[in-house]
């Protein structure tokens, strides 16, 4: 499957943006900590969180859809603590099926990770924190098992800022005998919102968007009803794409406090960025200004937008340097860009860009998620049409990605074979 796209209007209209994918997976993973049924809503309908309810499905969790946002759990009747099929491997969240069944039944074994390659990715701070909570840790056969006869509340350092160990951790913990501490932990806005998520089904987590969060462990958790914040990268995605097409657009259903750094750089490009109560604004100039860019964990600039805002600056003037500080491998899109005449060079963790004054369009495959949407939005920009193949990469985490792209005027769409790219081909001209 691929998009095929022509560049050149500027994106004009309101867009409303989903909710948060990354909240999502660690929240439906506390949702089966409890025996009582939980009400989730303003769950994105995306590839990801359809794999890791398949995989829930699958050890007895009872899923059932409200409706296109809304979903019922029941962990009431989970007959194993293996997980360890297919899907579980496809996605990087499978990981936090570890914290919540460890938390829960004191043992788990769950297939190593998968996700996006985007550079190592190891796990060792997540198994590092059960560790100090007193579970077993043994990686076997490709499977991670965790086991403890009483879990103990304990102290965790993490050696780097890392969302998902601080995730899993504090799955594990809120069903822990006695106190937990999570020092050096992340502050993302999806931290926080597990935390609350599980606060509202008992759990007792002070300090979540703070560097160190401490847990007081509890008996049990009990059913509830929430509703997962709006996605910030989904957010910030569009943002760009209003200011590189040199747009207009209402991005709704937003929180401004999580777009801060990336409004922040907006406006020093030269974008006119206005916010309201949950919306903001983003209007795109004809002449944007370039600037350095370094990613760096929450309140930083995300690495989830790092793609997206060096496919801006290649159309800016000047030079913009962007150090990419999370993950080792996340600039494999650049040479795709490269085909469409940017000019990038890349030495390690670092990517000198020097605008340019447009693109033209070409035959790209998107690397992984967000460097897949980073190229639709350089082509929709670009001189001529620009296909994007591998789109599975996008439709993990951004829900009718281009349903949202065709609203604000986009000329873009799916096609699945060469005659249905013909056909697009003919009628854009
Ligand atoms: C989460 O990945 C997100 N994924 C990523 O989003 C996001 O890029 C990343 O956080 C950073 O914000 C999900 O939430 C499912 P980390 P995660 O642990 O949790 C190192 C997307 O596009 N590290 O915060 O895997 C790690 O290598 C995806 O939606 C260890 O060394 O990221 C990295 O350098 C892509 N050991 C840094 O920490 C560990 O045990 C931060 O990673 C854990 C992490």
């Amino acid at each position: 499957m691929q998009y095929i796209m022509k560049g050149g209007n500027p994106l004009v209209g309101e867009v409303v943006i989903s909710g948060a994918k990354n909240a999502a997976l660690g929240i439906l993973a506390a949702a089966i900590m409890t025996d009582e049924p939980v009400l989730i809503e303003n769950l994105p309908d995306v590839q990801d969180i359809r794999v890791l309810l398949r995989a829930m499905s699958e050890i007895g969790v009872i899923v059932e859809w409200v409706d296109g946002h809304t979903i019922k759990i029941n962990g009431g009747n989970i007959h194993t603590v293996r997980v360890e099929n297919a899907y579980i491997r496809k996605i990087r969240a499978g990981y936090y099926l570890l914290g919540a069944l460890l938390g829960k039944y004191r043992h788990a074994e769950v297939a190593l990770p998968g996700g996006c390659n985007i550079g190592s990715r190891p796990i060792d701070q997540h198994l590092k924190g059960f560790r100090a909570l007193n579970a077993q840790v043994d990686v076997q056969h490709g499977c991670v098992l965790a086991d403890a006869k009483q879990l103990q509340g304990g102290h965790v350092y993490l050696d780097m800022v890392s969302v998902g160990a601080t995730i899993n951790v504090m799955l594990a913990a809120v069903l822990a005998l006695g106190n937990t501490t999570i020092e050096n932990a992340a502050k993302e806005p999806h931290v926080v919102d597990v935390a609350n998520m599980l606060n509202s089904m008992g759990a007792n987590i002070k300090g979540a968007g703070t560097d160190v969060i401490r847990i007081r462990g509890v008996e049990r958790l009990h059913g509830t009803e929430y509703t997962i914040i709006p996605d910030q990268i989904e957010a910030g995605t569009f943002m760009f794409a209003a200011a590189v097409t040199r747009g207009d657009v209402m991005v709704k259903n937003v929180i401004p406090k999580h777009m801060e750094a990336i409004s922040s750089k907006l406006l020093e490009m030269g974008c006119e960025v206005s916010e309201f109560d949950d919306t903001i604004r983003v209007v795109g100039k004809p002449h944007l200004r370039s600037c350095n860019v370094k990613t760096l964990p929450y309140p930083g600039f995300p690495t989830d937008m790092q793609p997206q805002m060096c496919v801006t600056l290649t159309l800016a003037g000047g030079t913009g340097i962007v150090t990419e500080s999370i993950f080792e491998n996340r600039f494999k899109y650049v040479d795709e860009l490269t085909k469409m005449g940017a000019q990038i060079k890349v030495e390690g963790n670092v990517a000198v860009i020097d605008g340019v004054s447009r693109l033209t369009g070409a035959d790209l495959v998107a690397p992984d998620l967000r460097a897949g949407a980073a190229l639709v939005l350089a082509g929709l920009t670009a001189e001529g049409v620009t296909t994007v193949d591998n789109i599975e990469y996008i439709l993990r985490g951004y829900e009718n990605f281009e349903k949202k792209l065709q609203s604000l005027g986009a000329m873009i769409e799916v096609v699945t074979d060469e005659r249905e790219a013909k056909k697009f081909r003919l009628r854009v001209g």
